[in-house]
Formats: C-alpha cells, structure tokens, sequence
C-alpha cells in the first residue's frame, strides 16, 4: 500500500511538472509484449493519443519519439542555442515487483534522478550527425497521408459491435490526437479485402445501371461507418479517392471477376457512367467524393492473370488512353463534377513513366485528363529511382501519390500480421523517406485494420496491417509498430506544408523536413543504426541545439 501511495503522488507530481512544461497531454501506448516486439492495446475505454504539441517560445522545440525498445509518441522538448545535450531517453521495462526499498531506489534512479538532472548517457558507441536544415530551399507541397476503408475494414468494425472501438479506431487515425490523416482510399464496389468479389449493375446487361439508383447493402454500413469516422474524428476536409478493382463480369471480355480479362469496346462509355454514378450516390448519401482512379491494378489482367486470383480488370496503356480520352474524361468533365480530380495507373512503379509515354503516343495530350498518377508501393525495393525521376522529368505537374502499401505481398515475406515487428516499422519509414525526397505529394496506406491472420480476404491473399483486431473476443485492437511510423510522417506534417531542404551529413541519419502553413518546421529524423545517435540540427533561421536519440529510433520535431 505504502509503495503504491507514493507511487502516484510522485507519478502526479511529474504529471502537473509536465504539463507546466508546455507538453502536450498524453494517454500513453498501454504496451503488450507480443510475440514479434511491442504493441499498444486499445480497449472500449482506453486508446492511447496525444494531443498535438504547443510550442511556448520562438526557440523551443519538441520532439515526439518511437523506438523498437517501446517508446511510442513519447514527448520530450528543449530550446535552440541550449549548450547542454538534449537526450531522449528509451523506454525502459518496468521494474518488475520488488520489495518498497528496492522500489523506491530504482524509482529514484530511473525516473527522477534523470527528471531533475541531466547526464550524459552512457553507451557503448555514439555515433554523430550534423543535419541542416535550409528553408530557402523548397520542393512539393503535401496533399497528406492516410489510409483505406475496404469491404474487410468494414467487416472488423462491424463485429466489434461496440461503437466506443469503433470510435477509438477512427479517432487513433484521423483525429487530430491521432495521426492526423486526411486522405482515404476505398474501393468502389467490392476488392480481395471483402467477404466475396462484388460491384453494382450485377445483373447482365444493365447498360442503364439501374442498380446504382441506390447503396448497395454493403455500402449502406461502409458509408454510415465512415461519415461516423469523420464526425468522431473531426477530421477536417476528408479527401476520399475510389478506385474500381472489376467492373461486372457481363462488360468484361472473360465474363469472370478475374483472370485475362478486358473491358469490352461497347462498354466503355458504360464504365466511364457507372465511375460518375458512383461519386453522385456517394455525394448523395453525404459522403463526397475527391478523387477517383482509373482502376486498381490493371497489368493484373494483362500479365499477371496466373498469380493474381482476385477482381482485376485489365488495361494496356493504349486502351487506357481510348477510355479515359474519349469517354471518361469527357463524361467527367462535362458533368456537375468536373473538378473531381482523376488518377491514373494504380500499379507498380516498373510501370513509370512508359504507361504515360504510351497513353499519350496512343491519344495525344490524352494525359491532359489526368490531375494524378498513383502507384503502388510493392516493388519500390527492386525498381529504382530512376523510375520516378524520369516520371517527373517527363510530367512534371501532376500529383504524385502512393495509393497502396502493405507488407506480407511477397513470397519471401510472412504473409500475415507479425505483431509486433519493429523492422516492419522501419521499412515503412524508409520508404516513405524515399518517396518524399522523389517528389511524392501524400501517401494511403492500404487497410486500417485487419484480423490476426491479415484478412478477411476472399482469395487468402493476406498481409500485415498497422492496427490488428482480436476478433477472439472482438474487444481490443493491437497498433502495431508501423501505425506509430507513419504518424511520424503524418501527424505534424498538414496538408500544405511545403518540403524543405535537410541534409545530414553522413548516412547515421535520415531526414525529411516540411515548413508547415503555420511557418512552423517538421522534420522526420530517423536511427536505424544499433547506436544512439547524437545529432546537431542547425536550421537556416532558429539556429542550432543537440540532440541525443537512441539506437532504433524514429522522431518528429517541431520548432517555429
Ligand atoms: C539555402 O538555400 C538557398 C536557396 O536554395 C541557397 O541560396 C543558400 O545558399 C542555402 N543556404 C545554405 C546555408 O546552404
Ligand atoms: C503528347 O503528344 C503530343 C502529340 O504528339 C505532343 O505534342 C505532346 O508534347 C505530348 N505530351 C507529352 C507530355 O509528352
Ligand atoms: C485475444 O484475446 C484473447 C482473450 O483475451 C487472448 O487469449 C489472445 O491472446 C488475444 N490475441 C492476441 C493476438 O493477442
């Protein structure tokens, strides 16, 4: 009794020190070990958030931390022209049960002895970095992060039945005291994450689409579950992009949802109608619609027809070009939503930019119809840079997007969820990395949430998501590692803020920096190494501070 008394007088003590400090309030990971590393556990009555950040002076920054050790979002804060070394401590594991002597020494050691003091930490190697950081320099302007609202999402969310899960689910993403996203990706009609493949105007021969004259029953729960999402979360300016895995087998070439399968000539204007019809029900069931793309996938169903067993529609450039220039543009252009913004490819960079450069040799300046190319992040690893250079060299003023990433699509990979995983988290943070420094203007993950095994799938075409339902008891979800990395992209990182120069100065580090429309600065730093790290941050106008970050460390800072 005595222990736990004191425990939280002193654990009190340094709430209200820390909340005198100007640090956000937090509802801190509830950690579970779980069988591949760390993850936090959200309950119908605990989720762990952390209100954005408020800066109290010109020279004060903030830094938000994750490590593979088991810091997630942990706020620490310092001053620019500070001699002294700021040091962001690692998670520690708590001290197992031990007598009160023994307690209260290690309170003392681990918790206020480094609160009141500030020493030096000691460690095997420090490994040092010099990262500038120049705001004259300017590159893209963000469009933001987010993620994908599928049949499988859906489905999870359903069973949960408990609103205040579902609640926390949408809040941990979108609301500002979570990742902050903006964007969404979902498909229209039905896509692998479903219970069976599925779209509107089944019924052979509805040229008319008489089955889009209302929600299809699927979509009655999917758009009642995101409108909630986007009253719970109070995300602001949701922008939500669909894409058409298959359109019904009867306009396709094959009959089938998949295999070497086409569109059929007599209906492309079909399609193009059924892609207007679809943004007017979402619109008139209160979800509007940013952006549509010209469908997911479609080498799918031109040279991967053996491996892939789910909807796919197959497009070569040539007929893409045909499709979108003299009936999908036009339809779309021509209608109360001309400003819908329309992407094309949804495929893998091995695609860029000779997709465009055939579009446009089949339909001259048919490329005029497109605001956005997207593509598909699996095979970023294997296929250069030099495929979205040459893209940017090629067309430059289109918006560049990630529409998909997951883990667990290769047959090297474990095709399932691996709670836990912290490298996982670290190959998202390098690749997002990468993408930015090409260019990229915003980035959707694929599924929020999936069950343990990385379904529902209809085909067993399952991966890793960043947030796991326990669908054993459907009462907690598991934020997995890479949840926490692409917040550190997104959480500070707002729709316009515009991408700025920072370059370390050897490979300890790797950094991407954003001045926000609020003119404050956002930078990624992120440790991959086994050492800790100490970096000087020198910006062109705050000046410069150190700071000491652990080995397997990923951290946001902010600073005006
Ligand atoms: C910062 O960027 C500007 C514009 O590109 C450049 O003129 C200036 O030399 C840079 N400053 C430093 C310190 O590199
Ligand atoms: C597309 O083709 C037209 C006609 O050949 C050409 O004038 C135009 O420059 C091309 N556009 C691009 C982006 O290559
Ligand atoms: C789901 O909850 C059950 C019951 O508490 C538990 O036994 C199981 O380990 C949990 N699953 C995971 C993946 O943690």
């Amino acid at each position: 009794m005595f222990t736990s008394k004191y425990f939280w007088l002193i654990a009190g003590i340094l709430l209200i020190a820390a909340i005198g400090n100007g640090q956000a309030e937090t509802f801190p990971c509830k950690i579970k070990e779980a069988e591949y590393g760390k993850v936090c556990v959200c309950t119908s009555d605990y989720c762990d958030y952390l209100d954005n950040p408020i800066l109290t002076s010109d020279t004060e920054f903030t830094l938000i931390s994750s490590s593979k050790q088991g810091l997630r979002f942990a706020t620490s804060s310092g001053n620019f022209g500070t001699e002294s070394k700021h040091i962001v401590d690692d998670y520690e594991e708590p001290a197992a049960e031990t007598n009160n002597d023994e307690f209260l020494t290690e309170l003392w050691e681990n918790t206020l002895a480094s609160a009141f003091t500030v020493e030096s930490r000691e460690s095997a190697i420090t490994r040092y970095v010099a990262l500038k950081l120049n705001r004259s320099t300017t590159y893209q302007t963000i469009t933001g992060f987010g993620g994908s609202f599928t049949g499988a999402v859906s489905h999870i969310l359903e069973n949960f039945n408990n609103q205040d899960i579902d609640n926390h689910l949408y809040k941990s993403f979108y609301g500002e005291e979570g990742l902050g996203f903006n964007l969404m990706r979902t498909p229209i009609g039905g896509c692998d994450f479903d219970l069976s493949p599925w779209s509107y105007s089944e019924e052979d021969g509805d040229t008319e689409l008489s089955g889009m004259d209302q929600l299809d029953e699927r979509d009655v729960i999917r758009v009642a579950q995101m409108k909630r999402l986007i009253e719970v979360s109070g995300a602001k300016n949701l922008k939500i992009k669909g894409a058409a895995w298959s359109a019904p087998p009867w306009m396709k070439t094959n009959n089938k949802w998949t295999g070497f399968g086409r569109l059929k000539r007599a209906y492309y204007q079909t399609w193009a109608d059924y892609h207007l019809k679809w943004v007017k029900l979402m619109e008139d069931n209160g979800l509007p619609i940013w952006a549509i793309s010209t469908g997911n996938e479609p080498l799918n169903g031109i040279f991967f027809m053996f491996f892939v067993k789910f909807m796919s529609m197959g497009w070569t450039p040539q007929t893409q070009a045909i499709w979108v220039n003299d009936y999908l543009g036009p339809t779309i252009r021509n209608s109360a939503f001309k400003d819908l913004v329309i992407f094309s490819n949804d495929d893998q960079r091995y695609s860029f930019p000779h997709w465009f450069k055939m579009m446009n040799y089949t339909r001259p300046n048919s490329l005029d119809y497109l605001d956005g190319l997207s593509v598909h992040w699996y095979w970023d690893e294997i296929f250069g840079n030099s495929f979205i250079d040459s893209t940017n060299n090629y067309i430059a003023d289109k918006l560049l997007i990630v529409s998909e990433s997951c883990i667990g699509d290769k047959p090297w990979q474990k095709a399932a969820p691996l709670l836990g995983s912290w490298e996982r988290a670290e190959k998202y943070a390098r690749d997002y990395l990468q993408n930015l420094k090409l260019g990229f203007h915003g980035w959707i993950d694929w599924n929020i949430i999936l069950d343990e095994q990385g379904g529902p799938n209809y085909v067993d075409n399952t991966v890793d998501a960043p947030v796991i339902a326990n669908t054993t008891t459907y009462e907690e979800f598991y934020k997995q590692p890479m949840f926490y990395a692409m917040g550190h992209f997104s959480k500070l990182v707002p729709e316009g803020s515009v991408r700025i120069e920072a370059s370390p100065s050897n490979v300890n580090l790797d950094s991407v920096a954003f001045e926000r429309p609020d003119k404050k600065i956002a930078a990624i730093l992120f440790n991959s190494g086994r050492a800790d790290v100490d970096i000087t941050v020198d910006d062109s106008v705050r000046g410069s501070f150190i700071v000491n970050v652990p080995a397997k460390s990923i951290h946001t800072l902010l600073y005006s």
